[in-house]
C-alpha cells in the first residue's frame, strides 16, 4: 500500500493508459483499490505481479505481471506499464526478460502471450527485444472502453521448450 502514490503517478497519466484496458485513475483511491485487489489475490496463488523499481534509487516506476489464462495448459498473458519519465531507457525490456525467464523456467508456464495495440509499436519492440515471436494479428484481442471499443492488436508468444 506504500506504493499507492507511485502507482497513481503513472496510472493517472492518459499517455500511459492510452492503449490499456483500464481508464486513467482519477484519484489515489483508485490506485489503493487496485493494490488492495492485488494484495487479496496474492494470498491465493498462483499470482505473479511485481513492482518495477530503479535498482539504485528504489523508486517504484512501473508494474509487470503474468495472468494465468489456462491453468491446465500452463498458459499465461504478460502485461506491463511504466511511468512516462523512465520510457526509452530499456527498463521494460529488462523487466520483461526477467519475468519471462521466471515464468518459463521457474513458475512452470509453457506458453506466455503478450498483445499490443497496433497504435503502440514501442510495446511490440519490447516484446521482440525480450525474445518473443510474432504469432498473429491484427486481432480484436482486447476491449479498451465503450468509447474506443476493441483494439486492433498484435500477439507475440514464447514457449518454455524454445525459449
Ligand atoms: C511500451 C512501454 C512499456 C515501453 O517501455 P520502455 O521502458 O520505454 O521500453 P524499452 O526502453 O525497453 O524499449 C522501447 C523500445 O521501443 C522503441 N520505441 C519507442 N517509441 C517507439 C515508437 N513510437 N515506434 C517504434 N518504436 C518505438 C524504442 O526506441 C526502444 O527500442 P530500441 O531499444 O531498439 O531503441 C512504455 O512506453 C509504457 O509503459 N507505455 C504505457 C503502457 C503500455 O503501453 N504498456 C504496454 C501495453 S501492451
Amino acid at each position: 500500500m506504500d506504493d499507492a502514490q507511485a502507482l497513481f503517478a503513472w496510472a493517472c497519466d492518459p499517455e500511459v493508459t492510452r492503449y490499456l484496458r483500464f481508464p486513467s485513475h482519477e484519484d489515489i483511491g483508485d490506485s489503493r483499490k487496485v493494490i488492495e485487489r492485488w494484495m487479496a489475490e496474492a494470498t491465493k496463488p498462483p499470482f505473479f505481479h511485481w513492482a518495477i523499481t530503479i535498482r539504485t534509487t528504489k523508486e517504484v516506476v512501473g508494474s509487470i505481471g503474468i495472468d494465468v489464462q489456462s491453468p491446465h495448459d500452463n498458459r499465461g498473458e504478460v502485461g506491463y506499464c511504466l511511468a512516462r519519465h523512465v520510457w526509452n531507457q530499456g527498463y521494460a525490456t529488462e523487466s520483461l526478460q526477467a519475468v519471462l525467464d521466471f515464468g518459463l523456467q521457474v513458475a512452470g508456464f509453457h506458453r506466455i502471450e503478450a498483445c499490443h495495440s497496433v497504435l503502440n509499436p514501442a510495446s511490440g519492440k519490447v516484446m521482440q527485444k525480450a525474445g518473443m515471436r510474432f504469432e498473429a494479428g491484427p486481432l480484436h484481442h482486447y476491449y479498451r472502453s465503450d468509447a474506443l471499443g476493441y483494439q486492433d492488436t498484435l500477439m507475440y508468444t514464447v514457449f518454455s521448450d524454445t525459449f
